[in-house]
C-alpha cells in the first residue's frame, strides 16, 4: 500500500503524451484467446489492470510476453488448458469477465466467479448472459461461480440489449465472431473502445460491421488468425490531464489523443469558461481560467459525458462560481470521491444520483482516502489545485488505470511524493 503526498497550488505547464487506452486494451487481450495464432498488441500501458488481465489469460494456458519498455504484448493462445480463471483475479477486476465470450466460442465452456472491480455499485452481468444465452449458451450459477457451456458451435442471434452495456456488447461481439451465422446486437454500446475491439477482431479475419453505431452486425467465421494491432489512445487519461490543467490554472497540451473522443468533455470545459484549443488532429491545449462558472452535468453512454470523468470534472465544479448539479446515470455509488473533497473544504451535497456542488474559491489540503480508480484520480486533481498538502491514502487504485502518472505530472511541475506504508499503518488508517 502507498500514499501520495501532494503539495498543491502549482499551475501545471508543458506537453504530455497520452498512453494507450486501458479500456480498449483489456477486451483486446481477452479477444486474443479467440485465435490459436500469435497476436501482437501495441501501445498497451503498464497498468495493474493490464497485468491482471494478462495473468487471467495466462492462467487459461495462453503464452504471454509483455515488453514493458516498448509497451508491446505478445499473446499466443495455441492451446488453452483451463476454462476457470482464478477467482481472486476475477474478484479484483471486473473486466476479467470478458474472457467468458471467447472461452465459450473457442472451447464451448467456461467457469468464472462473479466479477469484482471498482466499488461503484452492484454492476450485474445479466446482459452478458442474456446475449450469450440467445446464441445457445447455457448458464448455471452456484457457489459464486457462473458455469457456461454450449452444445457445439454458438449460433448467430438477434440480440437487443436493455441497456448499451460496454462489457456486454464486447462479450457478445467476441463470441459472435466464431458463431455459426449472423449476430446483430441492437442498442449496442458505441464507445470508441468498442470500435477498437471491432478493428482488432477484423484484423484477425472477423467480419464485424456497424461498431460505433447502436447496431452491430457480426457474420461468424470458422476461425480467426494472428495480427499486429495498436490500441487507441486513452480518452479518460487524456481528459484527466486536461482537467488537471483547468483546475490548477495551468497550461497543458495533451498529445496523441483523438479529439473527437473528447468532444463531450471539451464542450463542458468550454461551458465553464476554460480555454480549450484543438492544436491539431491529435493534440488539445487547455489553459486554466481562475473565473470558471458552474455548469450542470449528466453522465451518459457515449457520446454522452463519460462517467469515468465525472469525479475529476466535479473537482473543477467545486472550484467554479455558482451552483452545479451533477447527475450520475451510469453507475450508482459513483460519488465516493465526495467524502475526500468535503475534507478538502468543497461544498457538495449528494442525494441519490445527484450531487449539488456549490463552488468555492479554494480547496485546502487534507488527509483523504482513495476508494476506487476514478475517485483516486479526482482526489489527485483536487490535491494539485488545493492550497497546502494533501495526503492521499490507498493511492494504489490509481495505478489500475494511469501509467507512470506521478512521473508525468512531476514533469509538468507537480510536487508529489509516493510513500510506501506498512500493513499496520494501513490498518490503523482504515479504522480511523
Ligand atoms: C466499462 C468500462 C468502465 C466504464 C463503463 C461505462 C471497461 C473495462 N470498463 O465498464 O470504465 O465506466 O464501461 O462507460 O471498459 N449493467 C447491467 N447489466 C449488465 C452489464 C451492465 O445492468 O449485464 C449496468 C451496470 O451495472 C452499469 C451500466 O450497465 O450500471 C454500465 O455498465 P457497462 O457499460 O457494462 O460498464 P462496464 O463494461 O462494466
Amino acid at each position: 500500500m502507498h500514499e501520495l503526498i501532494v503539495r498543491g497550488g502549482f499551475p501545471l505547464k508543458g506537453t504530455v503524451k497520452v498512453k494507450g487506452s486501458k479500456n480498449a486494451a483489456l477486451p483486446i487481450i481477452a479477444a486474443s484467446l479467440l485465435t490459436d495464432e500469435p497476436v501482437f498488441i501495441e501501445d498497451v500501458p503498464d497498468l495493474l489492470d493490464v497485468r491482471d488481465m494478462l495473468a487471467v489469460i495466462g492462467s487459461l494456458g495462453a503464452s504471454v510476453k509483455y515488453s514493458h519498455t516498448d509497451e508491446i504484448i505478445t499473446v499466443h493462445s495455441l492451446k488453452l488448458d483451463s476454462v476457470e480463471p482464478p477467482g481472486y483475479l476475477v474478484q479484483r477486476m471486473r473486466a476479467s469477465f470478458l474472457v467468458l465470450g471467447p472461452l465459450l466460442a473457442r472451447l464451448g465452456k467456461a467457469s468464472i466467479s462473479l466479477p469484482g472491480g471498482c466499488a461503484i455499485g452492484s454492476r450485474p452481468v445479466d446482459l452478458h448472459l442474456k446475449g450469450l444465452a440467445a446464441m445457445g449458451a447455457e448458464f448455471s450459477v452456484s457457489g459464486g461461480f457462473i458455469e457456461g457451456k454450449t452444445a457445439g458451435r454458438l449460433r448467430g442471434a438477434h440480440i437487443y440489449l436493455d441497456y448499451p452495456s460496454v462489457g456486454a456488447t464486447e462479450n457478445i461481439m467476441m463470441a459472435a465472431t466464431l458463431a455459426q451465422g449472423t449476430t446483430v446486437i441492437e442498442n449496442a454500446a458505441s464507445e470508441p473502445e468498442i470500435v477498437d475491439l471491432a478493428g482488432f477482431l477484423n484484423s484477425c479475419g472477423a467480419r464485424v460491421s456497424g461498431a460505433g453505431t447502436n447496431s452491430i452486425r457480426i457474420d461468424g467465421v470458422l476461425d480467426l488468425g494472428g495480427t499486429r494491432y495498436a490500441v487507441i489512445p486513452d480518452r479518460i487519461e487524456a481528459g484527466t490531464l486536461l482537467i488537471c490543467s483547468a483546475v490548477t490554472g495551468g497550461d497543458i497540451t495533451v498529445t496523441n489523443l483523438v479529439p473527437e473522443h473528447l468532444n463531450p468533455l471539451v464542450a463542458k470545459l468550454r461551458e465553464t469558461g476554460v480555454n480549450v484549443e484543438e492544436v491539431d488532429y491529435s493534440a488539445i491545449r487547455v489553459t486554466g481560467n481562475s473565473q470558471t462558472k458552474a455548469v450542470d452535468l449528466k453522465t451518459l453512454p457515449y457520446p454522452g459525458f463519460p462517467t469515468d470523468l465525472q469525479p475529476q470534472f466535479s473537482v473543477l465544479l467545486a472550484l467554479s462560481k455558482g451552483t452545479s448539479m451533477v447527475t450520475e446515470t451510469v453507475f450508482e455509488n459513483r460519488f465516493r470521491h465526495v467524502d475526500g473533497l468535503l475534507c478538502m473544504n468543497a461544498d457538495i451535497q449528494v442525494e441519490g444520483s445527484h450531487a449539488v456542488i456549490r463552488g468555492r474559491q479554494n480547496l485546502s489540503g487534507a488527509p483523504v482516502l482513495a476508494s476506487d480508480l476514478r475517485a483516486a484520480a479526482a482526489l489527485l486533481c483536487a490535491a494539485l489545485a488545493a492550497e497546502g498538502i494533501t495526503v492521499i491514502g490507498e493511492i494504489d487504485h490509481l495505478w489500475r488505470g494511469y501509467s507512470c502518472f506521478e512521473e508525468r505530472l512531476t514533469a509538468l511541475g507537480a510536487k508529489l511524493q509516493r510513500v510506501k506504508i506498512s500493513k499496520s499503518e494501513h490498518s490503523d488508517q482504515a479504522q480511523a
